[in-house]
């Protein structure tokens, strides 16, 4: 089991008094799954990918990582967690615009003491993109600058992929295509994931399918095999 999370909660302090982004959250995932979280706006989405990449700490409970208490409120200890072992995709693709498309892959690696110039070409061969590798990222266009960041959230063989909203910004054909290259990068590397998004249209690439609704997990289904 790669995840293994019991009775997470995070709470937030506002003016109108204690807001439980997460309530009481259990969930255990094996390597491999491919996991599509659904939820609508204000869920708490964002708030487990952020605890489940030691972004953010939970307020309390339990989260193990290949059986490993994962680091809180150190973080120094938690930024070392996520750059072991977590790739990143969000909706806007935060790549550095003064680095050609290939150097913003080989540094992500070097972050994570793991450069690997060669993986990085194949990783833009494998999104397509090998070609456009010396070209900067104002150079192409919203999809293909997707399809830069999964190269880059794989560059150093993460354990665990998360994605927020990441085809959010991108329109229906390029958003499958982005998802298709997705699958097929995970399922060659047995690479777990968990996307989350609130579009429906993106079920069919999962292997699990979890509902969330006021920081509660309300419905959890194995769809395919993994693998
Ligand atoms: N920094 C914060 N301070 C206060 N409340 C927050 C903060 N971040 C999120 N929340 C609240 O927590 C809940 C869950 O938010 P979030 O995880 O961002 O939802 P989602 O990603 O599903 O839209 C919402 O009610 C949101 O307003
Ligand atoms: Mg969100």
């Amino acid at each position: 089991m790669i995840i293994d999370i019991s009775s997470l909660e995070r709470h937030y302090e506002t003016p109108a008094g204690v807001v439980k982004a997460l309530d009481g959250v259990n969930l255990q995932i094996e390597q491999g799954e491919r996991v599509i979280l659904l939820g609508p706006s204000g869920s708490g989405k964002t708030t487990l990918l952020n605890c489940l990449s030691a972004l953010d700490s939970p307020t309390k409970g339990n989260y193990r990582f290949k059986g490993k208490q994962v680091p809180r409120s150190d973080s120094e200890k938690m930024t070392s967690f996520r750059r072991e072992n977590i790739g990143y995709v969000f909706q806007f693709f935060n790549l550095l615009q003064d680095l050609t498309i290939l150097e913003n892959i080989v540094l992500i690696q070097e972050l994570s003491g793991k450069k690997d110039p060669q993986r990085a070409q194949e990783l833009l061969a494998l999104v397509g993109l090998y070609e456009e590798r010396n070209r900067f990222p104002g150079e192409i266009s919203g999809g293909q600058q997707q399809r830069v960041a999964i190269a880059r959230s794989l560059a150093k063989r993460p354990a665990l992929l998360l994605g927020d909203e990441l085809t959010g910004n991108l329109d229906t054909l390029t958003s499958s295509k982005v998802m298709e290259i997705l699958v097929q990068a995970c399922d060659q590397e047995n690479i777990t994931a968990v996307f989350v998004t609130h579009d429906e249209s993106l079920v069919k690439y999962a292997t699990r399918i979890i509902r969330i609704d006021s920081g509660r997990i309300i419905s959890n289904e194995i769809v395919k095999t993994s693998g």
